[in-house]
């Protein structure tokens, strides 16, 4: 879906590189001599109803999150039954996308009173139905939920943005060419940790709203973080770097681009705490061994 709107921008417009694509290029024009339809067959980019294309730069080994109002599809087809034959495994990664959008989308710093409620309903539609998916492709209440859950969260978080989960999965996917879903929800327990405080009052939300008890002395920050943890787990998806099987030298060779990578990535202006270059490192080096990030 990604390729089908870039590409419909160059084709339209052939003046317009697909990687020039910006949210300051306005009057596109766009629809004079094409509309563009997105069927989804997978539930969790939300890709059908939103306005960012993602591309993969391999000759600079990173991911361009391009946006531009203009670009968002005509027409969003969304019928659980195309995505009924997905297997276990992407059904995990392309989930937990989602969850990472709508987590995401509810606590940068762009968030706002029209994408919080369709972002904690996302939020609650995974938790409850994903593991389900995960385990039977054939229920297809599961699968209709899941597909409802990828679009909301889509037209939740492409009007408040993704956040540090996104920026730091780009950048390994960039790299390592890990999906981009099993990254970004990789990264979600550590971004939550690590944005911690600054958002203490959003993780509460999302932890009652999912109707989990914060124990005395604990942060919500944490509560939530367990909890992802325990849903990731449950669908067979990485806690950590080490588990996609990357070695530790090459990823040690890698993170001054990774770090770059993370740095330059559009989503990282709208985290709510925004790491430096060293922290980013940490972070990075954390996510790696499956440290729960204390800085
Ligand atoms: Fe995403």
């Amino acid at each position: 879906m990604d390729a089908a709107k870039a590409m419909r921008v160059e084709y339209e417009r052939p003046d317009i590189k697909a990687d020039e694509i910006n949210p300051f290029l306005s009057d596109l024009g766009l629809g004079k001599k094409c509309k563009i339809a997105c069927v989804p067959t997978t539930s969790g980019t939300g890709a059908e109803a939103t306005f960012c294309v993602v591309l993969s730069d391999t000759a600079d080994q990173r991911k361009l999150s391009l946006i531009n109002r203009e670009i968002v599809p005509d027409i969003a087809i969304v019928d659980p039954a195309c995505a009924a034959s997905m297997p276990p495994s992407i059904t995990s990664s392309t989930g937990i996308d989602a969850l990472t959008h709508a987590v995401e989308g509810f606590t940068s710093t762009w968030k706002n009173d029209f994408t919080d409620g369709i972002c904690l309903k996302a939020i609650q539609l995974v938790f409850q139905y994903l593991p389900r998916a995960v385990k039977d492709g054939s229920d297809m209440e599961a699968r209709e939920k899941m597909a409802n859950a990828a679009t909301l969260a889509g037209i939740g978080f492409i009007n408040s943005l993704a956040a540090l989960a996104h920026a730091t999965g780009h950048a390994l996917g960039g790299v390592f060419h890990t999906p981009h879903g099993r990254a970004v929800g990789l990264f979600l327990p550590y971004t939550i940790e690590f944005i911690g405080d600054v958002r203490e009052d959003l993780w509460a939300e999302i932890v009652r709203f999912l109707n989990i008890d914060v124990p005395k002395g604990k942060k919500a920050s944490a509560v939530l973080a367990e909890a992802i943890r325990d849903l990731a787990k449950n669908i067979n998806e990485p806690l950590s770097i080490k588990e996609l099987n990357i070695p530790k030298d090459k990823f040690d060779a890698a993170m001054e681009k990774l770090v770059d990578n993370v740095m330059a990535d559009g989503t990282i202006i709208v985290t709510a705490r925004i790491p430096s270059f060293a922290e980013a490192a940490k972070f990075l080096q954390y996510a790696y061994e499956g440290k729960s990030i204390d800085f």
